[in-house]
C-alpha cells in the first residue's frame, strides 16, 4: 500500500488533502464531516477583526454544458465571531489529534498578530497561515493581497508571525502579482516553514445587459472579486512551477487553484507541492470528492511503484525549462486515425483560418481531412480542436541533432 501521509513544514496529515481556507472550512460541523469523509487537512476560514458580508457574493462562468469552469467571490474573511472560532477549533482538534488543522489568519497591527496567533496556539492547531492572498474587500483595507504585493510588507509580517508562533507558519500568496518569484523568496527569507499558493485571481465575471450591471449583483452595484475553480489551475501551475524551479529554493508548498480529482493532485505534486488545498470543487460537488482522489492517487502511486508522496514529489520541475533551452531541432506533425474522423471538417477550417494552412480537402468524395505534412508546422492546434480526439501529434526525423535557441545563438558568430 502506498503511504500518502505527509509532512508539510512540521504539520503532519495523514494524506495531502486539505480544504483551503473558504466555505467549506467554516465551522466545526463542517470541517469535522469533512475528516470523517477523508480530508487530512482543513485551512480554517481566514479570522480577523470581525466583517460583514454581502449578499449576493458568487458569480460563475459556464461553458456549454460545464458549470461553473470557473467561480468569482466576492466574500470576505470570517463573519462568525472569533470567540466562537477558537472554540470550535479547539473541538475539532480534540476531536481529531491526527488530522492537520491550520488557522488562517489576516490582521493588521502587530499587537492584533500577536494576541491571534496566542489564541490559535492555545488552541492546539497544527499551523497557521497567513493570508497575503484575498484581492478584494480586505487588500482596500491594507490587508491580503496588499501584503502579498509588497515583498517588504510581507517579510516583516511574517516575522512577527515567526517571533509569536511556535507553532509552523504557512505564507499564502497572490497570484495578483508579475513575479511570484518575489514574495515567495522574501516568505523563505523571513523565515516561513512553507508557502501556499494561489488564493484568487482579480477578476470581473461579466454584465448583466438588462440591468447594466457586473456579476454578482448588490443592490444593483458590483465589484471586482477573485476567481477560482479549474480555469484558473493552469495559472497555479505555472507558479508552483516557477518557484519549484528556483535553484535557492527549499521550502515545502501546499498547492491550491482548480484541483478537483487526483489527477489534477499528482500534477501539483509532480510540480513540486508537497501537499494540495481544495475550495472550489468541495464547493461545488461537496467532501465525498475527496474519496476519488485518494482512491485514485493511491492507485497511481502503485501503478507507478512511488511508496511515498516524497517519491514523485517533483518529478516533473527538472523539465520546466526556459524557452531557450527548447530543443528548435524536434518535430511532430499531426496524424490523422481515419476509422474515428467523422468528416467534419473542423481541424480543416481551424488550420486554414486560424493558424498554418497545412490540412486540405480530399478530392476522391473522402470527407476525410489530408495532412500536408511538409508544411505541418506541429502545432497542435487541430488535435485540441477534434470533437472525436482522432488527431494524435507523431514525431518525425528532422535528421538535425538536439540544439536549443540558447545554444545556437551563444555561438561566437563567423565572420562574413
Ligand atoms: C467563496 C470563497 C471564499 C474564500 N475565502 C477565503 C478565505 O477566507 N481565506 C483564504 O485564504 N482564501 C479564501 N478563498 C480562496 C481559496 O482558499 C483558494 O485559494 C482559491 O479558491 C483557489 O482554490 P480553488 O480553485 O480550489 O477554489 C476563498 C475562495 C472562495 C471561492
Amino acid at each position: 500500500m502506498a503511504d500518502l501521509s505527509i509532512n508539510l513544514g512540521g504539520i503532519r496529515t495523514p494524506n495531502p488533502f486539505w480544504l483551503a481556507s473558504g466555505p467549506p472550512a467554516n465551522t466545526a460541523d463542517q470541517v469535522m464531516r469533512a475528516f470523517d469523509c477523508g480530508w487530512g487537512g482543513a485551512v480554517w476560514k481566514t479570522l480577523g477583526v470581525p466583517i460583514e458580508n454581502v449578499s449576493s457574493r458568487y458569480g460563475g462562468l459556464d461553458y456549454k454544458d460545464r458549470r461553473l469552469v470557473g467561480l468569482n467571490n466576492i466574500e470576505l474573511i470570517t463573519d462568525r465571531p472569533l470567540e466562537v472560532n477558537f472554540k470550535e477549533i479547539a473541538l475539532v482538534k480534540k476531536k481529531y489529534p491526527h488530522h492537520g488543522v491550520i488557522v488562517s489568519l489576516m490582521f493588521e497591527a502587530k499587537d492584533e498578530w500577536k494576541e491571534a496567533i496566542r489564541r490559535v496556539e492555545e488552541t492546539g492547531a497544527d499551523g497557521i497561515e497567513l493570508n497575503f492572498g484575498c484581492p478584494h474587500g480586505m487588500c482596500e483595507r491594507g490587508m491580503g493581497s496588499a501584503v502579498g504585493q509588497e515583498p517588504k510588507v510581507l517579510a516583516e509580517i511574517t516575522s512577527w508571525a515567526k517571533e509569536f508562533s511556535s507553532i509552523p507558519v504557512i505564507v499564502k500568496l497572490t497570484p495578483n502579482i508579475t513575479d511570484i518569484t518575489e514574495p515567495a523568496l522574501a516568505a523563505q527569507k523571513a523565515g516561513a516553514d512553507g508557502i501556499s499558493l494561489i488564493n484568487t485571481i482579480q477578476s470581473l465575471m461579466g454584465v448583466d445587459l438588462d440591468k447594466m450591471v457586473p456579476h454578482p449583483i448588490v443592490d444593483g452595484k458590483s465589484t471586482f472579486g477573485g476567481y477560482c475553480g479549474p480555469a484558473v489551475k493552469p495559472i497555479a501551475l505555472q507558479m508552483v512551477a516557477k518557484i519549484a524551479a528556483l535553484s535557492q529554493w527549499n521550502l515545502p508548498i501546499s498547492g491550491i487553484g482548480g484541483i478537483e480529482n487526483w489527477r489534477d493532485a499528482a500534477e501539483f505534486i509532480a510540480l513540486g507541492c508537497t501537499g494540495v488545498q481544495v475550495c472550489t470543487a468541495v464547493m461545488h460537488y461537496g467532501y465525498r470528492i475527496v474519496e476519488d482522489m485518494l482512491e485514485g492517487l493511491e492507485n497511481f502511486m502503485e501503478e507507478k511503484g512511488y511508496q511515498t508522496i516524497e517519491d514523485f514529489r517533483g518529478a516533473a520541475v527538472k523539465n520546466y525549462s526556459p524557452w531557450g533551452d527548447l530543443n528548435l531541432n524536434y518535430k511532430v506533425v499531426a496524424h490523422i486515425e481515419e476509422e474515428k474522423c467523422t468528416g467534419c471538417q473542423l481541424c480543416y477550417i481551424a488550420c486554414l483560418d486560424g493558424v498554418y494552412q497545412s490540412i486540405r480537402l480530399p478530392e476522391n468524395g473522402s470527407r476525410v481531412p489530408i495532412i500536408i505534412e511538409e508544411k505541418c508546422v506541429g502545432c497542435n492546434l487541430c488535435s485540441l480542436i477534434c470533437p472525436e480526439k482522432c488527431i494524435s501529434m507523431r514525431e518525425v526525423e528532422t535528421g538535425r541533432p538536439p540544439e536549443s535557441w540558447n545554444e545556437r545563438y551563444a555561438k561566437p558568430q563567423t565572420q562574413a
